[in-house]
């Protein structure tokens, strides 16, 4: 029996909905499996500026410190959207990860077979299956890169952001990328505009040393616009994909609607030390907040995510993922992946109860 810390931080919208379901699948797994999860709630983006007028507050660095794991749902809002850059939500999503050192975001993007038809793709184009892993580099780039405002003499104000990638930076994201596609089918391709972008030309040439230690992975490189075409023409040719912050932001989101919806994406992040970040890659979704409508799926494949990274629980992981697969075979959706002739749409409560309940 292990004995496992998580801490919990629900955020806002749709976060605290999805995040409740997540943690029954939790209390689930640890009795039926035999083990331990100790949960502590924590405040992050939104809720946290409510109550403290920060949005990452001191106490949930260190809550976060203490634990084993950490489960996020989603942040931010309309609500916060007029606060200056650094007091915003998202400010705080950017802060626990760089304070954790979580510099590896892992993005799987899976379709199920339940949910082909689900995909907006031809089911030419997805009858094989899509499995592509997207590891987005998380604590660099333009997210964490100089930004600001200039007054110019006769154009108005300027602002800029900064896109910047150290050789370290790189070195240590694609030895990750390529580590993973070893586990996988060994092909890797580094998305960067090396055609326009000198941080994506040393993004190149960096990857490209560091693939004479992994000789058995196949490695090719694409430019950021064509890579957003080829997912959706071709999205088979994929296995692990590496990439910087931005395009790897944008590119996920792109991959997971293949699969259906970005309801279903999960990720885990990861760093040099061991603990985990463990997050859904929707966010908020404020259009749908308190309406019981949030498909679950996503954080909760995100606890099976955690289950296997951080815990090395393998069998939990895989009883999980696999309770989501015989809940989609049975016809159930939300809403997100329902198509007209669905005869079973359930809410986020339901979506999680039938889950739990195939776990048991
Ligand atoms: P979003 O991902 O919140 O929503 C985009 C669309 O997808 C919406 O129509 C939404 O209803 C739908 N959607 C998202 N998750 C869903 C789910 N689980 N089930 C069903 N439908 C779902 O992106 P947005 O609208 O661009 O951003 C809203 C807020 O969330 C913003 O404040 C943004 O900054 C924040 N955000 C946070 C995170 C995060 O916390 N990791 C990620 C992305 C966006
Ligand atoms: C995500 C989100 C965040 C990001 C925002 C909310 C800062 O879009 O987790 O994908 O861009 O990383
Ligand atoms: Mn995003």
């Amino acid at each position: 029996m292990g004995k496992y810390n998580i801490a919990v931080l629900p955020g806002d919208g749709i976060g605290p909905e999805v995040i409740e379901q997540a943690i029954k699948v939790i209390e689930a797994v640890g009795e039926k499996y035999n083990h331990s999860f100790e949960l502590k709630e924590g405040l992050l983006g939104g809720c946290a500026i409510d109550s403290t007028g920060e949005p990452f507050p001191k106490e949930t660095l260190e809550l976060c410190k203490s634990s084993d794991a950490v489960l996020l749902g989603a942040v931010g809002g309309p609500k916060w959207d007029n606060l200056p850059g650094d007091k915003r939500p998202e400010a705080g999503l950017l802060g626990i990860r760089g304070a954790l050192g979580l510099y590896a975001n892992l993005r799987p993007a899976v379709i199920y077979q339940a949910l082909k038809g689900a995909s907006p793709l031809r089911s030419d184009i997805v009858k094989d299956g899509i499995d592509i892993m997207v590891v987005r580099e998380l604590t660099g780039g333009m997210y964490f890169g100089e930004r600001g405002r200039v007054q110019t003499e006769n154009m108005g104000q300027a602002a800029f952001d900064t896109e910047k990638y150290s050789e370290f930076e790189i070195e240590r994201i694609a030895r990750l990328a390529f580590e993973t596609a070893m586990k996988r089918n060994k092909k890797l391709m580094s998305v960067d505009k090396a055609n326009v972008l000198e941080s994506s030309r040393l993004w190149r040439e960096v990857v490209i040393r560091v693939s004479k230690d992994y000789p058995e992975v196949e490695l090719n490189h694409m430019y950021v616009d064509n890579a957003a075409m080829q997912l959706v023409r071709n999205p088979a040719q994929f296995d692990v994909i590496v990439t910087s912050n931005m395009f790897g932001d944008i590119l996920s989101d792109e991959a997971s609607m293949i699969t259906g919806s970005i309801g279903m994406l999960p990720s885990a992040s990861l760093g040099e030390g061991s603990l985990g970040l463990y997050e859904p890659i929707h966010g908020s979704a404020p259009d749908i907040a308190g309406q019981d409508k949030a498909n679950p799926i996503a954080t909760i494949l995100s606890v099976a995510m955690m289950m296997k990274y951080s815990f090395g629980l393998g069998e939990v992981s895989d009883a999980i993922e696999n309770a989501v697969i015989s809940v989609l075979d049975m016809g159930y959706r939300t809403a997100d992946i329902a198509s007209a002739d669905t005869a079973n749409v359930v809410g986020t409560k339901e979506m999680g109860r039938l889950i739990i309940s195939k776990l048991k």
